[in-house]
């Protein structure tokens, strides 16, 4: 604990240097943090948190899905690291303890993270005990018995043999001690981390919880765990009959552990083919596009696009939204197949440009910049998604002299979890990571001009 507060003393100074906040408001900021308290007053107690292969003994199914789940790669994952190394350096370490409340629990708890020095390459960022590693794993989800607050990890966690999940009368025959949960089955379990305040001046940084919040979802009972954790991706049926052990008797329900979400950059490298092929359906449910409307007026081709978030529990897109980027592109053809118009086509460096229709978060830092690096935040530009069950209307022009005849003209929803602004932000090297541009869903339509 108090070395721990000695570190706070340095986050005081990193806060400074980034030109945030007071020394003395940026340690209360930390200490409020209940993930850092929980560790310190649990220092003193013995149990050692496993690694996620033993739980997988007796849960095979468990283990085999979440291990390709962007939970397992929380710490380790290139995007993270690189964000992170180079959060840390901007801060001299200080914000370290931050992210990895989130990213990395189990280090925080045992005092790996913060680093000696501030990690400079992702081979300083590597943890050698593979519970630290594996960032959001088993043993610390079912460890998890309340919280404090329901943003930047307000967990208690009960460091202990007890495993805490959805069964009353669950018995794991000796190996460790079960209790029921009602938590786990709730939204609000999953809102502990998927609410963002920025630590110094509390902008929200991710919010999937408040917009789930206003969806309508929580009124029908459909919590985040019926479409992330249930291959049925939020239809019907809600049960999955099976066994939660392999030793354990059948259940009615045993939940699935993919955490199925439209970030696959990874998928390849882990080999996680199911949750790939899951995440592209949930892309595929989650939004509609129809063309409305495509005509020529003064030298304008004028598409209508109606967009609607038919299948997302919140905002798409959600999460990390100052990375993530939704946008639509929309092509016209003549009839030997030549594009005429083309908008929201990314440029030579993969940019996007400037006039396309473009559902994301645009921060700036203390000198009105636009940056990914979310941690600058100094003030929210803009911030256009599209809620949950919501239809957005938009209008596609260009100048094209077009010839009288048939034209086609295809609208297209597209996804990417990160720009390469982003990627060179934060030092990443050229080739390591590749983005995918993944589109969610299209419409096609013809257009005839007289
Ligand atoms: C992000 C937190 C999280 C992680 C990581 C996690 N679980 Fe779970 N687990 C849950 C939640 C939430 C439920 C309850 C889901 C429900 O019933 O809707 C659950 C349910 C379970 C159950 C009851 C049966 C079932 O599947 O519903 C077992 C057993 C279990 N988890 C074991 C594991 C094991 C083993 C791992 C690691 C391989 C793991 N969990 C990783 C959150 C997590
Ligand atoms: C030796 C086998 C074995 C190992 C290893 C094991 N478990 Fe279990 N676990 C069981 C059995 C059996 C059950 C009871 C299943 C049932 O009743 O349906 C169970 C139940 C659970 C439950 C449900 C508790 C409840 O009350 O709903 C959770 C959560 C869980 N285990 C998590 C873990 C985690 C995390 C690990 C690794 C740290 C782990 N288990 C390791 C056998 C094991
Ligand atoms: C201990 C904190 C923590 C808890 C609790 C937690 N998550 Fe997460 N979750 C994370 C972090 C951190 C990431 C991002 C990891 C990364 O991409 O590096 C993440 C990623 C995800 C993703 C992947 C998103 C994508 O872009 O593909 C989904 C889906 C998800 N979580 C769903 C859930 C659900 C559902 C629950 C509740 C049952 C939950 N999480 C509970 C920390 C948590
Ligand atoms: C009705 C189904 C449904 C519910 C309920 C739901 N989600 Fe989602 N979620 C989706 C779909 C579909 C997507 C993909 C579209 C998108 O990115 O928004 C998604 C995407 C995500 C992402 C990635 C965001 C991005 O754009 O990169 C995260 C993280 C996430 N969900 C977490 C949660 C959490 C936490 C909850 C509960 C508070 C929740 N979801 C509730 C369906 C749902
Ligand atoms: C309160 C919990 C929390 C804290 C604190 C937190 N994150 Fe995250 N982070 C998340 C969740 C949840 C996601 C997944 C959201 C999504 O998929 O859209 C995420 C996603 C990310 C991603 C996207 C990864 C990818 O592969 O696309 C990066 C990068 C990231 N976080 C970096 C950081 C850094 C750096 C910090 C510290 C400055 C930090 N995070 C602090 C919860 C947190």
């Amino acid at each position: 604990m108090l070395q721990r507060l000695t570190r706070g003393g340095r986050l005081g100074s990193g806060m400074m240097a980034l030109g945030l906040f007071a020394l003395s408001a940026a340690i209360t900021a930390l200490m409020g943090m209940p993930g850092v308290q929980d560790a310190a007053a649990q220092e003193e107690e013995e149990y050692e948190f496993l690694d996620p292969q033993m739980c997988g003994a007796c849960h095979n199914q468990q283990h085999s899905q979440w291990k390709g789940s962007l939970h397992a790669l929380a710490h380790n994952e290139a995007i993270y690291d690189r964000y992170f190394i180079q959060a840390s350096q901007e801060t001299d370490g200080e914000i370290e303890l931050f992210c990895a409340t989130c990213h990395s629990p189990i280090a925080v708890m045992n005092g790996s993270i913060p680093f000696d020095e501030p990690p400079s390459s992702p081979e300083d960022t590597v943890l050698p005990d593979k519970a630290e590693e594996t960032g959001v794993n088993c043993d610390f989800c079912h460890s998890i018995e309340d919280y404090t607050e329901l943003r930047n990890a307000g967990y208690v966690v009960d460091r202990s043999n007890v495993k805490r999940g959805p069964y009353e009368d669950a018995d794991a025959q000796g190996f460790h001690e079960s209790e029921y949960s009602e938590l786990h089955r709730t939204a609000e379990f999953c809102a502990i981390c998927h609410v963002v305040d920025h630590p110094v001046n509390g902008i929200h940084l991710e919010m999937t919880y408040q917009e789930y919040q206003e969806s309508g979802y929580p009124e029908e009972g459909i919590i985040c765990q019926d479409c992330h954790m249930n291959r049925n991706l939020g239809d019907p049926p809600y049960e999955l009959p099976g066994k939660a052990a392999m030793t354990g008797p059948e259940r009615e329900h045993v939940a699935d552990h993919y955490f199925v979400g439209p970030n696959i950059v990874f998928a390849e490298e882990t080999g996680a083919d199911e949750l790939k092929e899951l995440s592209l359906k949930l892309l595929e449910r989650a939004a509609d596009v129809e063309i409305t409307g495509a005509e020529v007026a003064d030298g304008q081709v004028v598409v209508n696009v109606d967009v609607t978030n038919k299948g997302a529990g919140h905002s798409i897109p959600s999460g990390i939204t100052e990375l993530r980027q939704v946008w639509l592109e929309v092509v016209v053809t003549d009839a030997d197949g030549n594009t005429v118009m083309h908008a929201g086509a990314l440029d030579e460096q993969g940019a996007i440009n400037d006039d396309t229709v473009i559902y994301t978060t645009i921060v700036k830092d203390a000198e009105g910049n636009a940056t990914t690096k979310f941690w600058l935040t100094e003030e929210k530009a803009s911030d256009y998604r599209i809620p949950a069950r919501t239809t957005l209307s938009e209008t596609i022009s260009a100048e094209a002299d077009l010839e009288p005849g048939e034209y086609t003209v295809t609208t297209m929803l597209q996804y990417r979890s990160v720009s390469p602004f982003g990627l060179s932000e934060v030092g990443m090297p050229e080739g390591e990571v590749t983005i995918p541009v993944i589109t969610m869903t299209s419409d096609e339509t013809t257009m005839t001009v007289e």
